[in-house]
């Protein structure tokens, strides 16, 4: 049986469920260009860009665990304008922007310049790295995102999104919702990595990365339920018209079933991506068709955010 796998944000179409997640195999335009040609990938994020281009932290900073990762990578990037050309000029599939300036008026500039280029596609405010020293994760301060959404609608008119960070709290989940819907976003990314977390070695008795002595961003199988729970509360709280890109913990056709039906409109995938390249693609589309046909569903439409409770 065939499946329609299909979603759309905005007024962009994607052809199928999977992108990648900002920072995996999206840095340069060779690998742009790699996950655009592939057949089982229905568009692509940027790394998220700095308005100059940057190296990023030291390494080791990022490391393979059993099962998932630890990262402070500290936004290496091409900046700003290495991505909106890229944007502008050669992709067939939508691409989503991603802006993660390091400061709130270059957010502003970068945003400006998106407004007034002919971009048509997705933008995507990363308002969640955890690896830059010394500036925390704007998302967890409410009145800062909520003070940098008002700017920001203030002159963008193209559609816009936010990529978060996890929440903990169910109290959390209503106070950010009821900011997010005061803005017509397009889209709301979750999760980023799951920020400062430790990883030890035992053999060396040291932490395994070496930015901000050890601590980073968790991805991976680590974070699938903290993933499906953001992807679940904020599907139950934001408004209709804000789609959700489920990102974190996918290894399997079953974790984006699970996705799915916590209510994500589509998929990004990164510690995976990151170990097993772009035929991962190929592995999870062919899982989560197994398990649709088998229980009868021909069209995502039938399952997305049907999650049933006890
Ligand atoms: C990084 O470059 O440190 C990761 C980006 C992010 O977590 O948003």
């Amino acid at each position: 049986m065939v499946v329609k796998m299909d979603a759309q944000i905005a007024n962009v179409k994607f052809d199928g469920l999977f992108i990648n997640a900002s920072g995996v195999h999206c840095q340069l335009n060779n690998d742009l260009d790699e996950l655009q040609a592939n057949t089982f990938v229905a568009g692509t994020v940027t790394k998220s860009a700095t308005l100059a281009s940057r190296p990023g932290n030291p390494r080791p900073r990022y490391v393979d665990l059993a099962h998932g990762s630890i990262n402070s990578m500290g936004l290496p990037n091409q900046g700003f304008d290495y991505y909106l050309n890229y944007a502008l000029t050669r992709p067939s599939k939508p691409v989503i922007l991603s802006v993660a300036g390091l400061s709130v008026a270059e957010n502003l500039k970068m945003l400006t310049q998106i407004q007034e280029s002919s971009f048509d596609g997705l933008t995507e405010l990363n308002l969640s790295c955890p690896n830059v020293i010394g500036k925390p994760q704007l998302a967890y301060d409410f009145q800062a995102t909520e003070e940098i959404l008002t700017a920001v609608f203030s002159f963008f008119k193209k559609p816009l999104g936010v990529k978060l960070p996890p929440y903990f709290d169910l109290v959390h989940f209503d106070q950010m919702a009821a900011i997010l819907n005061k803005f017509p976003l397009s889209h709301v990314n979750s999760i980023n990595s799951i920020g400062n977390g430790l990883w030890v070695d035992p053999v060396t008795e040291s932490v395994v990365i070496k930015p901000k002595n050890g601590f980073g961003g968790v991805g991976g199988a680590y974070i699938l339920p903290t993933a499906l729970a953001n992807v679940r509360a904020f599907r139950m709280r934001l408004n209709p018209a804000i789609k959700l890109i489920g990102t974190g913990g996918v290894t399997t056709g079953a974790d984006v079933f699970a996705h799915l039906l916590c209510g994500a409109d589509i998929i990004a995938v990164g510690t995976q991506l990151q170990v097993e390249g772009p035929l991962v693609f190929e592995r999870l589309t062919n899982e989560l068709a197994a398990i649709m046909d088998e229980k009868n569903y021909q069209d995502i439409a039938e399952l997305r955010g049907k999650l049933k409770t006890l």
